[in-house]
């Protein structure tokens, strides 16, 4: 697969421009199967950018990120943190949605590796734009196209912390000039055994980030 450069327009000056060329991505082979590309979306001047993994079944159908239930548990969490969801932008580490057939369901499957090199290109161009002061970073899939594959986000969620020096590429944009924090995936609080208590952790993660935004 060529990855997703080759499609990112060069020296895109705005978001719109970079999300009218994802539909054309042939950057590996997700695009085939999924109905359509899932570009980010949201606030082009916002101090914090939501990185999740990848669309979700409601999300491919309807061409938006996190609007199926973990998009609906991530806005319950933003709100109950007291962070303002019209100041956001979220988008996902891969930009199409990767699935198994069985009968005619379609069945979330994790993106593996090749597909997050493949389509780190299009975050890269996004967050060159969008300039972020924080990126939370939302579960493995996300950590690893941001962080590095040594990053655990179990171990070391919840604070907010340079970017490490390990995940820096002298292509992207400059990463020192932001913070990250990683946390659990909405869609981990939705399969945990006590939910109550997943959630309030995502909250109380997020937290942190709305008071280093006061
Ligand atoms: N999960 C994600 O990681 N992203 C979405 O857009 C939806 C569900
Ligand atoms: Fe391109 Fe990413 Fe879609 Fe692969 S998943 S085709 S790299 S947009």
């Amino acid at each position: 697969a060529p990855g997703a450069q080759e499609f990112v327009p060069d020296a895109a000056r705005d978001l719109d421009t970079l999300k009218a060329a994802a539909p054309g991505c042939r950057g590996c082979e997700l695009y085939e199967p999924a109905t359509q590309v899932v570009f980010g979306r949201g606030d082009a001047h916002a101090r914090v950018v939501f990185v999740g993994e990848q669309p979700g079944d409601v999300e491919d159908r309807q061409g938006l990120p996190f609007v199926g239930p973990a998009g609906r548990l991530l806005r319950e969490a933003v709100d109950a943190a007291g962070i303002d969801p019209s100041s956001v932008y979220i988008t996902n580490a891969v930009k199409h949605f990767r699935f198994q057939l069985r009968g005619s369901r379609r069945i979330h499957q994790t993106p593996d590796q090749v597909h997050i090199t493949a389509c780190r290109p299009w975050l890269v161009a996004e967050f060159a734009l969008l300039r972020p002061e924080i990126v939370v970073v939302l579960g493995a899939t996300a950590a690893k196209a941001l962080l590095g594959p040594s990053f655990r986000v179990t171990k070391e969620r919840g604070t907010l912390m340079p970017w490490p020096a390990s995940a820096q590429h002298p292509e992207d944009f400059p990463v020192a000039e932001c913070r990250a924090l990683a946390t659990i995936h909405p869609s981990a609080v939705l399969r945990a055994d006590n939910r109550d208590v997943a959630f309030d952790g995502l909250v109380d993660d997020l937290k942190v980030v709305a008071g280093a935004l006061a």
